[in-house]
């Protein structure tokens, strides 16, 4: 089978010939595609292609179209916004994702972010510490729940918001489930964001929401910036000067924002949360794991769409 690696942003020199080994061990075809300059390189490069690995590429209705012989397209890494379900569902193609293996990485810029914001984004003057302060998380999937951790290792308390996590989960860990999440945005100096792109959370959190935070409070976002009403957070921010925003996907009014509010907001140049040699490893290796698996067994435990 011919496997296709289409990734805009490259995964680490270790992970590609990590999955290079497993799939050409199992017998299978590899082909890299990566830092690929437009939508029709992707459309072009996939027209042989039984298997696709992607990250955030968007596979989109013409993607899939192209694709003739595609049977099966991993998204290496948590969400699978990317991927056009409904073009995949209707040629019958699986889809699936590599769930919790690039989640350390994202927990961990978190912290840092909080860390990074407290300390004025590392400029001189005075700034304050996370210990003792309190974190709320908003979705305690494998992301949530690794930040959650890692806050109460450096003394923070931690709540969270999930209604689909089974009764006792978040108290095993030591978190305190919100009543719900207007309480926890009322209640909390940090919001860290982990709710994944759907039609039912897009633009979910704006200007309600975050006018609840307490003075000082910070909204973090490692997850998508389409989960965010753009123009909300822009009134939210101009009504609450106490209020900052830092963020790992910038808003698509990011360069407002910065000219508006300085250093109360705050955007990587390009998304980081997964850009780390062991997330690119853990979830590139899972992803041709998969594929390899797929093909052999027919195993689809990771299928993230119905047909
Ligand atoms: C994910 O959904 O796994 C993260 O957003 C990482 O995305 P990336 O692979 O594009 O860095």
């Amino acid at each position: 089978m011919k496997i296709l690696i289409a990734t805009e942003k490259p995964f680490a020199a270790a992970a590609v010939s990590g999955m290079k080994e497993i799939a050409r061990n199992a017998g299978h075809e590899v082909k890299l595609l990566e830092k690929y300059a437009s939508p029709e390189k992707l459309i072009e490069a996939v027209a042989d292609a039984d298997a696709l690995i992607v990250r955030s590429d968007k596979v989109t209705a013409d993607v899939i179209a192209a694709a003739a012989n595609l049977k099966i397209v991993v998204r290496a890494g948590a969400g699978y916004d990317n991927i056009d379900l409904e073009a995949c569902n209707a040629r019958k193609i699986v889809a699936m994702n590599t769930p919790g293996q690039n989640a350390n990485a994202v927990a961990e810029l978190a912290i840092a972010m909080m860390v990074f914001m407290s300390r004025n984004q590392f400029t001189p003057g005075t700034g304050s510490e996370i210990q003792g302060k309190k974190l709320g998380i908003q979705a305690y999937g494998n992301v949530g729940r690794l930040v959650a951790k890692k806050a109460i290792g450096m003394g923070m308390e931690v709540t969270a918001f999930d209604p689909y996590v089974p009764a006792g989960t978040m108290e095993a860990d030591g978190v305190v489930p919100a009543a719900s999440v207007e309480q926890m945005y009322r209640e909390c100096n940090f919001i860290s964001l982990h709710i994944p792109a759907t039609p039912q959370t897009r633009k979910s959190v704006g200007y309600d929401l975050i006018t609840l935070m307490p003075a000082g409070g910070c909204l973090l976002n490692t997850a998508r910036k389409e989960i965010i009403n753009e123009a909300e957070l822009d009134k939210a921010l101009t009504d609450r000067p106490d209020i900052k925003y830092i963020t790992d996907i910038a808003a698509d009014n990011q360069a407002e924002l910065n000219e508006k509010f300085g250093k109360r907001v705050f955007a990587t140049p390009k998304k980081m949360g997964a850009e780390t040699a062991e997330a690119n490893i853990n979830a590139g290796l899972a992803a041709a794991s998969q594929i390899v698996d797929f093909f052999a067994t027919g195993n689809t435990r990771f299928q993230v769409n119905g047909f």
